[in-house]
């Protein structure tokens, strides 16, 4: 018989609620507690950032007390902040760090200096913050001249982004007057939500959100969902292995990250949502994922992108493995993630015989190729590693990684939970 995956998993906390959960529990006025914090090294980037900057985050066993140093406690650091590997991170505290009355330098590891930064600098040198960055203000490190004096913009995002969308709006928090930033498409909105859930005057109208100056955040408890991006590796897995039979507990489904539902399911899968409530003003659920035969090719572009633009890699090896041509457009953000992700799938797949070409802002996937073994490169980026471990678990073949390490940037107990479902 041939590999399937069965039975139920939980998942590591959320990445992108975390990196909030930690910022906004250190900037609140007291103790929080928070549990399932995502466990990756982007998460842990910003704990160290906000250590540096005088906040005492301490682990007791499943539990992270982080103790609020309030709007206006942090303290200049000593040292260069390093972000690591972490886009979110570095956007989301360059936001704070412009409202601070420091000076302050952000850098990261050699895939995060190459990452574009003037889409923070300009809207945060607007507000009124001094933002330095190598080549031209395009490239960090960035050096930070804050200034405790901000001023409110209208600002409108040329791409929808939710690292820029926050930096603007946590600025926003210390700004004199109202801070507005409108989106083309809504991007993941778990920064406005925990804002509500604070009760920070804040207010959404279509793909704006407005902000006003806010003295004091309160302090919180939260137990974090389970991440979708990490759970869409074992449902894409689940739909390509035919007798697969998955219950994945307590995920988060907010609208603005369940793109992939919504697609794979257009493609055929069979998956069921279950038990959903919310959490701290995050809708959350159990997803249950059958194996199907007989997976589509769909086009998938327009708004729904900025709602998987993570998942897009896993994505293309559903695509790979499916019946059709499935067209991927409007993507042209996946260039500047953590690798050039467009070129990265569009060149390894080739590697593994599959159909596909690159496109300026996205690509063509010809399903129905038989896959062949190949080394394949991961260019240091955790979802193109874990994309290509599940096409060889579903390929008869398998394939060789070149470097797994980069997954512990979002998800060091991939292969473990992988264990859990085969045994
Ligand atoms: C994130 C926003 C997205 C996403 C990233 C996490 C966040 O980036 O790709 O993995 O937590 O705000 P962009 O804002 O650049 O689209």
């Amino acid at each position: 018989m041939s590999l399937f995956l069965k039975g139920e998993i939980s998942l590591p906390g959320d990445k992108s609620i975390s990196h909030r959960a930690i910022i906004f529990a250190s900037l609140s006025d007291g103790m929080c507690k928070v549990s399932n914090l995502g466990s990756g090294r982007d998460n842990r980037s910003t704990i160290s950032i906000l250590r540096n900057l005088g906040v005492t985050i301490k682990k007791q066993a499943d539990t992270w007390l982080i103790k609020g140093v309030g709007l206006r406690g942090l303290k200049e650091p000593t040292n260069t902040l390093n972000a690591g590997n972490s886009g979110t991170t570095i956007r989301i505290m360059t936001g704070i760090l412009s409202a601070q009355p420091f000076f302050s330098v952000l850098t990261g590891d050699k895939y995060l200096v190459k990452r574009p930064m003037k889409r923070i600098i300009e809207p945060l040198s607007m507000m009124g913050a001094k933002i330095y960055g190598r080549a031209n203000n395009e490239y960090p490190p960035l050096a930070i001249l804050g200034n405790n004096n901000l001023k409110g913009i209208d600002y409108k995002l040329k791409v929808a982004s939710a690292q820029v969308k926050s930096s603007i709006l946590l600025a926003g928090l210390y700004a004199d007057g109202i801070t507005t930033v409108t989106e083309p498409y809504l991007s993941r909105d778990h920064t406005e939500r925990f804002m509500k859930y604070l009760n920070v005057p804040i207010r959404q109208e279509g793909f704006s959100t407005t902000i006003t100056y806010t003295e004091h955040l309160p302090s919180f408890d939260l137990d974090v969902c389970g991440d979708i991006s990490s759970a869409s590796f074992f449902i894409v897995a689940a739909t390509l292995l035919k007798d697969s039979d998955i219950l994945i507990k307590n995920v988060g489904l907010n609208k603005t990250r369940t793109g992939i539902l919504d697609v794979l399911t257009a493609m055929g899968a069979d998956i069921s949502l279950l038990n959903i409530h919310n959490r701290c003003g995050e809708p959350v659920g159990d997803i249950h994922v059958k194996g199907v035969t007989n997976l589509r090719g769909v086009t998938i572009n327009g708004d729904i992108i900025p709602r998987l633009i993570d998942e897009i890699p896993i994505i293309t090896v559903a695509a790979a493995f499916a019946e059709g041509t499935t067209v991927i457009d409007d993507a042209a953000e996946l260039r500047v993630k953590e690798s050039d992700r467009i070129k990265a799938m569009v060149t390894e797949l080739k590697k593994l015989n599959i159909n596909i070409e690159e496109t300026e802002s996205g690509m063509i996937i010809h399903g129905g190729n038989i896959p062949k073994f190949a080394k394949v490169k991961t260019y240091g980026d955790h979802r193109i590693a874990m994309s290509l471990s599940i096409f060889g678990l579903c390929s008869a073949k398998g394939v060789e990684l070149d470097d797994k390490s980069s997954i512990s940037v979002s998800f060091p107990q991939f292969f473990e939970k992988i264990k859990e479902l085969t045994v």
